[in-house]
């Protein structure tokens, strides 16, 4: 216990304590030992936004944000980029390895099989106004499918938890596609089981008259390679609420539903959309400078740029900037990237950046290939939620492997009222009683 501990001395009580330390960190229930007295609940830490909390174990990604290292499993973002597809990489994030060529044939066979949505999912689709915003169908019509599934609310079953998988990796993409159709009033294309994952994506959401749907390679490719990368990224905001939710043991679709509302925020998932929106504000390249003025007096954030954890560049947004180069090939260069890349020039050289370490992050240039490949802005964060499903699907099945967790229950700093009593209504109001808020 020498060295492997901290030594806390409780000045208050004139109190020493050994803390042992725990895998780089301390267990917080270790600090409830220091009180004061018998009537003394005992210390805890607070951490708001979990800043420098640990919430779990988790092998499945690792993120070194100083050096800009992105691992799934231990094997780099980059590898992963270049020589797999993403379903192969739902595989590993869920089961831990790579798969062999059988076992992805089959897992392939699996998701394929579960495509298509219960019919009842279109009309609940067809309530939405027809300018709804597609996250929001999205993030509804994901709980929704909790009702025709109630066979998902057995958590402790193996079994039921991978069919629950195959269903959500299957059918995200099936409800994305159907959002998109609906907003433009066009009929739902079903899934065509003779092409790949992204292929049919796309076929869902494009094909019109045509007998049959002909992806172009380079395209289809290029969104396999975008939802490799957005496919997990450790304690993010959306997975700590995937796994809060699953947490009290609710069913893995109203859990993926959770954090694809949490994934919507502007902050999250939600600035690629900004991003573009951010970028037809600034309008032309020699707006840029203007623009980043604005910026640093303190009027708004430049969206795509910075990150809790990378204080480096995001590794993710150097392969999708490559990613560009050969979307462009295909659809013709976007101005929108001259303005993105005169914005990156000039921030990564200025020092209010530089000492806040704002790099770009995997939302910066990811808007502007989806908008070149023919994607509306409002759909980019769906685009996201499709990828982030396996992810949030594997740290889901680790959390409830997980003998150490419950249900999550944080505690809270109480800065109310003491105890007071009901004032009569006719007494209240009048300047001698405080009925204001704290
Ligand atoms: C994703 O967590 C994940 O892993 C998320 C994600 C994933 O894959 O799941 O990587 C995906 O969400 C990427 C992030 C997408 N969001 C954006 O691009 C929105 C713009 N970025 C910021 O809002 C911000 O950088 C966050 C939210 C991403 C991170 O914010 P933090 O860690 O809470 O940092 P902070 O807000 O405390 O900022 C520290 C300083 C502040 O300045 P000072 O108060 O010290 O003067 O940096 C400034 C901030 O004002 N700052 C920015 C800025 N981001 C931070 N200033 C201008 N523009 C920005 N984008």
């Amino acid at each position: 216990m020498e060295n492997d501990c901290l030594s806390i001395l409780d000045k208050r009580t004139n109190t020493n304590y050994e803390v042992p330390f725990y895998k780089g960190t301390i267990r917080a229930m270790d600090l409830r030992k220091i009180k004061t007295g018998a009537e003394d609940f005992g210390l805890m830490t607070y951490d708001p936004a979990f800043m420098n909390t640990a919430s779990c174990h988790s092998s499945i990604t690792f993120i070194d944000g100083d050096k800009g290292i992105l691992r799934y499993r231990g094997y780099p973002i980059e590898q992963l980029a270049e020589k797999c597809t993403f379903l192969e990489v739902a595989y590993l994030l869920i089961c831990g390895e790579l798969p062999t060529a059988e076992q992805l044939k089959a897992w392939v066979n699996k998701v394929t099989h579960h495509t298509m949505l219960h019919e009842s999912t279109k009309h609940f689709l067809e309530g939405f106004r027809y300018d709804a915003h597609p996250m929001g169908m999205f993030i509804s019509t994901v709980a929704a499918l909790a009702t025709i599934y109630p066979d998902a609310r057995n958590i402790h079953d193996a079994e039921s938890r991978r069919l629950q998988m195959y269903r959500l990796i299957g059918k995200v993409p099936t409800i994305a596609a159907y959002t998109y159709r609906h907003g433009l009033g066009y009929p739902y294309v079903y899934p065509d089981n003779d092409l790949s994952y992204t292929e049919n994506f796309m076929n869902m959401l494009w094909r019109m008259a045509e007998p049959k749907y002909q992806a172009n390679p380079v395209l289809a490719r290029a969104l396999d390679v975008l939802f490799i990368l957005h496919a997990d990224h450790e304690q993010n905001c959306s997975a700590n609420v995937m796994r809060s939710v699953g947490s009290s043991q609710a069913d893995p679709f109203v859990a993926t539903a959770a954090a694809a509302a949490a994934l919507s925020g502007p902050l999250h998932g939600g600035a690629n959309e900004e991003v573009l929106r951010m970028l037809d504000e600034i309008g032309a390249k020699d707006h840029v400078p203007a623009y980043i003025k604005g910026i640093k007096e303190g009027k708004g954030k430049l969206m795509g740029f910075g990150h809790r954890v990378y204080k480096n560049y995001d590794p993710r947004a150097r392969i999708i900037k490559q990613t560009a180069e050969q979307v462009f090939e295909i659809t013709g260069k976007n101005s929108k990237l001259d303005i993105a890349l005169e914005l990156e020039r000039i921030a990564l050289e200025d020092e209010y950046f530089v000492k806040r370490k704002l790099y770009p992050n995997v939302d910066f240039y990811s808007g502007i290939i989806y908008q070149a490949m023919g994607f509306h802005p409002e759909m980019f964060t769906v685009l996201f939620a499709i990828s982030r499903t396996a992810g949030w699907l594997a740290q889901w099945e680790e959390m409830v492997n997980d003998p150490e967790q419950k249900i999550s229950r944080p505690r809270q700093i109480y800065t109310g009222h003491e105890i007071r009593d009901i004032v009569p209504m006719e007494k209240r109001g009048s300047s001698a009683i405080s009925t204001s808020r704290p």
